[in-house]
Formats: C-alpha cells, sequence, structure tokens
C-alpha cells in the first residue's frame, strides 16, 4: 500500500511517499528557517504564504523521488492538527483536492502521533506497548501507546514545551536560530556541571520550564557585565542538561510505573545528540530500551505523516472532505 504524506503544521512544507508504513521511497522537506531566522521565530502569516508557494512543488518532488505517479496511490494522509491552522489548511486543502479529484482515500493526522509514528521507519520498530515522549517545539509530552491506537497521556508540560525552553534561551543569549540547534553545537564544548539551573517538578511525571528559563534571565540580570564568548559553552552546556535530566528520569520513570521496557522519544528536540546519549546511557542502566529516530525523521517531515496515516488506513479510518484543522489536539484515540 503507498500513502503519500503531506505535512504543514509550523514551518516545513513536507511530502513522502511510504509503502505499507515501513519503507519511504521518498521524503521531500521545504525548510523557512531562513525566512523566520530575522525575526527570531515562527511568523504564522509568512509561514501560511510559503506553504502555498511550495505545496505543489514538494508534492511533485515527492512523486518524482519515489518513481510513482498519482494513480498508485492508495491513500492520502495530512497533518490536521496541532499546529498553526493558517499553515495546516494548506496542506490540508491540498491534501481534500487531490482525493477528491484524483478519487483516493484520505485521513486526517495527528501531529503527535506523526512523531511518535516516526518509530516505524526505522530498520528495528519497538513492538507495542511502548512508552513515548514528544518533545518538540509546541510539545513536551509522555505517552503510553498501546495496540489499536489507543495513546494515554501520562505527563505533560504545565508551560513552555522543551523545545520552546531552548529557543528562549539562544533568544536572550543572542547566539542564533533555531535555538535547539545552536545549543546542541555549542554545549559540546561546554561543562554542563558548571552552572546549577532548577530541575522542577521532581516528583511529578509532569514538567514546568519556565522557571529554569527565568532562572538564566536573573544570572544574566545579575551580571555587571555581558557573558564573554569563552563562557557560553559552559552556560549553555549546563541549561542543557537541566532539560536532560527531567525529560530522560521522567520518560523512564513513567516506563517503570507503567512495567514498559521500551521507550521512543522522538519530536525535533530529540534530533539533539546530548538527549540520545543520555537516553541510551540510562536506559542501558534500567535494561530499557530506547528507540530514537534519525534527526532528519525527529524533526518535521511527512515520512511519519504517512506511517501514522498508514495504520489509519488500513483500519478503515477515513476523514471526510470537511475535516478541518485545530490548532490544540492531544495524541488521544481510544
Ligand atoms: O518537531 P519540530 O520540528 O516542530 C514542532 O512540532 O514543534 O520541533 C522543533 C523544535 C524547535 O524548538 C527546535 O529548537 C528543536 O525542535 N530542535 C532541537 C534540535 N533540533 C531541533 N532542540 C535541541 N537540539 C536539537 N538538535
Ligand atoms: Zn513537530
Amino acid at each position: 500500500m503507498l500513502v503519500l504524506g503531506i505535512e504543514s503544521s509550523c514551518d516545513e512544507t513536507a511530502a513522502s511517499v511510504v509503502r505499507d508504513g515501513r519503507v519511504m521511497l521518498s521524503n521531500v522537506i521545504a525548510s523557512q528557517i531562513d525566512v523566520h531566522r530575522k525575526y527570531g521565530g515562527v511568523v504564522p502569516e509568512i509561514a501560511s504564504r510559503k506553504h502555498v508557494e511550495a505545496v505543489i512543488p514538494v508534492i511533485l518532488e515527492s512523486l518524482e523521488k519515489a518513481e510513482v505517479t498519482l494513480d498508485r496511490i492508495d491513500g492520502i494522509a495530512v497533518t490536521c492538527g496541532p499546529g498553526l491552522v493558517g499553515s495546516l489548511l494548506v496542506g490540508l486543502s491540498t491534501a481534500k483536492a487531490i482525493a477528491y479529484t484524483q478519487n483516493i482515500p484520505f485521513v486526517g493526522v495527528n501531529h503527535l502521533e506523526g512523531h511518535i509514528a516516526a518509530v516505524f521507519l526505522m530498520e528495528n520498530p519497538p513492538v507495542l506497548p511502548f512508552v513515548a515522549l514528544v518533545v518538540s517545539g509546541g510539545h513536551t509530552n509522555i505517552y503510553l501507546v498501546e495496540p489499536e491506537g489507543k495513546y494515554t497521556l501520562k505527563g505533560q508540560t504545565k508551560d513552555d514545551a522543551a523545545g520552546e525552553a531552548f529557543d528562549k534561551a539562544a533568544k536572550m543569549l543572542d547566539i542564533g536560530y533555531p535555538g535547539g540547534v545552536v545549543i546542541d553545537k555549542m554545549s559540546k564544548t561546554g561543562n554542563c556541571r558548571k552552572y546549577d539551573f532548577p530541575r522542577a517538578m521532581k516528583d511529578s511525571n509532569d514538567f514546568s520550564f519556565s522557571g529554569l528559563k527565568t532562572s538564566l534571565l536573573n544570572m544574566l540580570k545579575k551580571r555587571s557585565t555581558p557573558l564573554a564568548p569563552e563562557e557560553l559553552p559552559d552556560v549553555v552546556a549546563s541549561y542543557q542538561e537541566a532539560i536532560m535530566d527531567v525529560l530522560v528520569e521522567k520518560t523512564l520513570r513513567v516506563a517503570v510505573e507503567a512495567s514498559v521496557s521500551r521507550v521512543v522519544v522522538c519530536g525535533g528536540v530529540a534530533a539533539n545528540s546530548r538527549l540520545r546519549e543520555r537516553f541510551r546511557e540510562d536506559g542501558d542502566r534500567k535494561k530499557i530500551d530506547v528507540f530514537i529516530p534519525p534527526p532528519v525523521l525527529c524533526t518535521d517531515n511527512a515520512g511519519m505523516i504517512a506511517a501514522a496515516g498508514y495504520t489509519l488506513l488500513k483500519r478503515g479510518i477515513r476523514s471526510d472532505l470537511n475535516l478541518n484543522a485545530v490548532s490544540r489536539w492531544h495524541a488521544a484515540r481510544g
């Protein structure tokens, strides 16, 4: 079964053709990072316009790279939330138009379920059940994922997402955009034990990152001189470690509590090199198998949407042509 996936929830226009939910035949991503960089964050109105420009060329390229024509596509999967509504609508309306004119079944996919499904594109994917941490620019959620697409929310952030904590810190320190990528790279030469940043809500499986952000702000305010370039790596490495400590500890704890020995970590922040190292080390120690998709499948892409859509389409789930885009929506099918 060939599924065409389409993703446009934030600042990446992406399309991908996936065979049987497992084999990615193409994975085309048009990133808008350079457009938004000068504003220091995603500007929703500009994002929608850029999606309009990119969506058709990106879909055509994904078909070409997969060496298939539309008449070979058995189903279309498209992100319909959560995300920026104006951006989502571009992918969604395009998917509907193709589905309607070509008479192809289509299904709306939850972006978070998409991030989790990226793991099925790996060579040795985990069997269900597993615990999944979805950690991105908009979400920090822990789910217990069980057969038949059952997602139970076990923990979530009470304020900022982990990706936001990265992006806002980089903005405060004026070190570049997008923050997560810059901090990941800069931390490699820093001492992550130099500064003591707070680890919030230790005894809960929920997260809070706003205190961490404030503590960095206070540290900067208290100084009489700005941070020197040579001091930055220690600051960002210590800040990053505070985020990693809570992500790793809480996710593995949920797995132990649920008596599940497999953990999936996905979403843009899962591209972080220290996160990948820490989860492997701590997972080994706790005898928990950790599955993290390759970085290109952690950040937004359409392969993951096609993979998630495949399991829905195979179960006979179809969306109606009046399906709407939604800005907030948990992965929560029962
Ligand atoms: O999943 P994603 O591409 O989009 C959303 O669904 O939000 O995640 C984007 C987030 C941004 O906050 C970005 O800074 C973060 O993922 N990110 C990283 C890294 N690469 C992307 N954070 C830490 N380390 C990275 N290497
Ligand atoms: Zn995402």
